[in-house]
């Protein structure tokens, strides 16, 4: 536990900076690296304990991964990795430890379920209460054989059967894989991609139909790497039984969810002007500009660019101090900003008038409950927030408040609720102690060093460790 005094910034950023790579990129490009032809050096790897968590899975199922660590910052690195072609991994002696890391966890399945041999994945304390379910049918359904820890029933409770979960450990094995056709019954990138990443094994198509587009990661790396798919609105097409091609080298462009943080409290504190460069901006994870816009925000992208065709688009994002209105976020909006909600919720509570954000019942199964554990911190600080059910959907409704004051609040050892109730802390009146900010760790671990340099120098004592 490491608890941290954040106190009021009262003068406004400053400067520019370069951010770690992005997360989902991350997990992504290794994974795929390890199962194609030839070796893949990846640049701008950040070194956050769930892209370490992807790595070490990777060691453990026998793929060679050098690292060089960068001169500039200790938390990203340039990594070589030794692809071994599609039905090169090696059974592992034991089970694979994954942490917390979802993506690790859901993205491995889809490619253990075309691997002949039998392995047990095991989960730290949060990712082990994620629900698993949304991944295991899809795959049982391609031919994997999967057990996972089924929560028992109780006596005269057998009726709600078909609410039953089912959590890590989970042990898979794989093996002939049959094409499918699947139409996800929840928006995710992660089920998405780890069917794709099954398809890739089987002797023919596999066709994933989205209810809404989610970010197209994979299919972009799988592009990039020589792989048969295609894109029609939300269906994507893979054809399996054909061997993945390195292009040799890949860059990481910074991840616009960490950027968020920063775009929040730029906007927040007057008279703040930062620039954070070569942030990813692919248009499936940058609904967080678009409704901060739609608030009022002064944000502005330069030096747009395509690194490789059909790869990543990145830019530098520009932000200005600016006054907020509220705003609807609609459902369909929802899995291009879906983990900015946390930081989105503050800037609702700072605009003026009401915001609404629609269908965010997926904020219940993040890390934490984050509509809970943001609701709960952020009225602490005297936010107005109700959560309330309309034609089943969930709704958060926020109306703005002049002034929130500090508060002792918790992260609910969830990262993204700590890193925004930081921001919470710097814009709001009075100190805020935040119980734990270990957890930050697992996404952004030089968060603090990234904000210390858009601080002025009167203001790097606002955050104290206790
Ligand atoms: C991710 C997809 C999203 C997101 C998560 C990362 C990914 O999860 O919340 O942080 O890299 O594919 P879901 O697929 O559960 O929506």
């Amino acid at each position: 536990m490491r608890p941290l005094l954040v106190k009021p910034a009262l003068v406004g950023l400053q400067g520019e900076s370069v951010l770690l790579g992005d997360k989902s990129i991350a997990h992504r490009s290794v994974i795929i690296s390890a199962i194609s032809h030839g070796n893949t050096t990846i640049e701008n790897f950040p070194n956050n304990k769930d892209c370490l968590s992807t790595l070490k899975a990777l060691k453990k199922l026998g793929i060679k991964i050098t690292q060089e660590n960068s001169e500039t910052a200790k938390s990203c690195s340039a990594i070589t990795i030794l692809g071994k072609g599609l039905r090169g991994l090696s059974s592992p002696k034991g089970p694979i430890f994954l942490g917390d890391s979802g993506t690790t966890l859901r993205l491995l399945l889809g490619v253990l379920a075309g691997q002949n041999f039998k392995t047990k994945l095991k989960a730290g304390k949060s990712l082990s209460q994620r629900p698993m379910l949304r991944v295991t049918v899809p795959l049982r359904m391609m031919g994997a054989i999967i057990k996972s820890k089924v929560p028992c029933l109780p006596a005269g409770r057998e009726s709600q059967k078909s609410k039953i979960e089912e959590y890590a450990p989970i042990t898979i094995k794989g093996g002939n894989l049959m094409p499918i056709t699947y139409k996800m019954p929840v928006a995710s990138a992660q089920v998405k991609s780890a069917i794709l990443l099954a398809g890739l094994y089987t002797k023919g198509k596999t066709e994933v139909i989205e209810p809404t587009k989610t970010r197209d990661h994979t299919e972009r790396i799988l592009k990039l790497f020589k792989a048969d798919i295609k894109l029609k609105q939300n269906t994507i097409v893979i054809k399996g039984n054909k061997e993945l091609v390195s292009p040799g080298r890949i860059y990481i462009p910074g991840d616009i969810s960490s950027a968020s943080f920063f775009m929040v409290l730029a906007t927040l504190i007057p008279g703040s002007q930062i620039r954070i460069r070569n942030v990813s901006l692919n248009p499936s994870r940058t609904g967080i500009i678009s409704v901060l816009k739609r608030m009022g925000a002064n944000i502005r992208i330069t030096d747009y660019r395509l690194p490789i065709t059909d790869y990543e688009p990145m830019g530098d994002i520009f932000v200005k101090s600016a006054n907020l209105r509220g705003t609807i976020v609609k459902k369909e909006e929802i899995p291009a900003l879906i983990d900015e909600l946390p930081i989105l919720m503050l800037a609702a509570c700072r605009a003026s008038g009401r915001t609404v954000f629609e269908g965010v019942s997926e904020l219940r199964v993040k890390e934490t409950d984050r509509i809970n554990s943001m609701s709960g911190n952020l009225k602490k600080m005297g936010a107005d927030i109700r959560t309330i059910k309309k034609n089943g959907q969930e709704q958060i409704v926020i109306k703005g408040v002049k002034e929130l004051k500090g508060s002792r609040i918790s992260s609910f050892a969830d990262h993204r609720t700590a890193m925004s109730m930081v921001v919470a802390g710097l814009v709001a009146g009075g100190e805020t102690l935040i119980d734990d900010i270990d957890c930050i760790n697992k996404s952004f671990p030089n968060f603090f060093s990234f904000l210390k340099n858009l601080l002025r120098p009167s203001c790097k004592v606002l955050l104290r460790p206790c």
